[in-house]
């Protein structure tokens, strides 16, 4: 089984070095496009690949891209940004990638700018990851000084400056608008669409914004073609992804598998299955903003489609598996928090909504809760669903909740008829 974007990453060493990189065949991808490649086909190249962004929403890499302005009349300077935020609960596939072998991220960040014809790149890094931000200011130093980056990259005319950003830990830096406006150094709310950043981004000009996972893909798509990525996977969605597992199963980790395996190998072989004494209750397939799926889905295919098709979405491909011992009111209840505390407070229907749902679930687990409280969360469903705020970590927050009213309703109802948790 291949796994081209992990192959080179070990958990008992350092990453590679630039000159490392390079004897796995690092930079190769770059060498290829400098040498005659143009922007118009390496779009057309990774559009046919049908790599899907990794950050969550699952669109076509490629045909975002070929929404930015190309040609003599494009508005520069054009922005590329690694969006590598990552503070979904649940998820940490893209420091995976940052700490295990960040040149292939650089390398698939000036290849994925040469596409665009960026002329500068930054890295949106989750404040709290200290090591990858070490290991990405030593590796963007080694790419400027072995002319991978600054100017006229290896003889192709082509110029890119590469900037490491931190953030200050909050969830919604990841949103790209949000990004965008905290990169500017503005307070971090989401910026209303259209105009999409590919047209008017960063400082008004043309911007694309990728994830980390979705970026390290390039290269290996560059050397080994369309066909060949399509070919790793199971699904009709291209190449390998990254899968994690938390909860209380043998082995939780991370895993870059063929896209579209089921849940059950993923959860059953390469997470150990679960604890010994804890049953399966239900499963977050793409980290904490999205719909519980249960044991009658462990069979569906791991892609956006069929995940989509279960009731709920891919997102990030790393789950949440909640046991049987674990009461679902405060499983979503500390969710419901979470999502309470990073709220922007942009949009009224979040901002005031959040924290209600936050403090009925924790009435529910203390024995106070009401007989109408379960439509007050119905209803909260709806308010803060899509359509409804201005960005989507609020539709996001309620999924857990939605589904888990719909499939453990009866925990609900045991909290208020009996006036406790019944899991204390
Ligand atoms: C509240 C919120 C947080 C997000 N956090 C991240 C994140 O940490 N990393 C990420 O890549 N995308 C995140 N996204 C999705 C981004 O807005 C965007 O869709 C993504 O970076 C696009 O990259 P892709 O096309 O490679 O998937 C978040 C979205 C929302 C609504
Ligand atoms: S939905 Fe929430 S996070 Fe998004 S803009 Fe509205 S208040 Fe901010």
């Amino acid at each position: 089984m291949e796994r081209p974007l992990t192959s080179n990453i070990y958990p008992d060493r350092p990453p590679l070095n630039l000159k490392e990189y390079e004897q796995a065949g690092g930079y190769a991808a770059l060498r290829k496009v400098c040498s005659g490649m143009s922007p118009a086909a390496l779009q057309k190249l990774v559009q046919d690949s049908n790599l899907k962004g990794r950050g969550g929403a699952g669109f076509n890499t490629g045909i975002k891209w070929s929404l930015v302005p190309m040609g003599d009349e494009a508005p520069h300077p054009k922005y590329l940004i690694a969006n590598a935020d990552e503070m979904e609960p649940g998820t940490f596939k893209d420091r995976v990638l940052l700490e295990g072998n960040p040149h292939q991220l650089i390398e698939g960040m000036i290849l994925a700018a040469y596409a665009i014809q960026a002329d500068t790149a930054y890295v949106f890094l989750r404040w709290a990851y200290h090591e990858a931000a070490a290991l990405l200011r030593k590796s963007i130093q080694e790419a400027y000084d072995a002319g991978y980056l600054g100017q006229d990259i290896l003889g192709s005319g082509f110029h890119l400056d590469m900037h490491l950003h931190t953030g200050v830990g909050r969830y919604m830096c990841g949103e790209e608008t949000a990004l965008l406006n905290a990169l500017e150094g503005k307070r971090a709310t989401p910026r209303a669409k259209p105009p999409f950043p590919q047209i008017s981004g960063l400082f008004g000009k043309p911007t694309i914004v990728n994830n980390v996972e979705t970026l390290c893909c390039i290269p290996h798509i560059v050397n080994n073609g369309a066909d060949w990525f399509k070919g790793l996977s199971y699904s009709e969605d291209g190449g390998t992804k990254l899968y994690g597992v938390s909860g209380k199963v043998k082995k939780p980790g991370a895993w870059e598998l063929p896209m579209g395996i089921t849940m059950r190998e993923l959860i059953e072989e390469h997470a150990g299955g679960m604890k010994s004494g804890f049953q399966l209750r239900g499963v977050l397939p793409g980290g904490a903003s999205t719909d519980f799926l249960t044991v009658q889905h462990l069979d569906i295919k791991l892609d956006y489609k069929s995940v989509a098709a279960a009731g709920s979405r891919l997102g990030t491909g790393t789950m949440i598996v909640m046991d049987d011992g674990t009461c679902p009111v405060g499983f979503v209840h500390n969710l419901q928090h979470f999502f309470a505390q990073e709220s922007c407070g942009w949009c009224t229907p979040c901002r005031e909504g959040l924290p209600w749902v936050e403090k009925i679930l924790l009435a529910m687990e203390k024995g106070e809760g009401r007989k109408e409280d379960l439509e007050l969360l119905q209803m909260h469903t709806q308010l803060l669903g899509p359509g409804n705020t201005f960005c989507a970590l609020a539709p996001g927050a309620m999924e857990p909740l939605q589904s888990a009213l719909k499939y453990f309703r009866d925990d609900f109802e045991k909290h208020i008829d009996h006036k406790k948790c019944p899991y204390d």
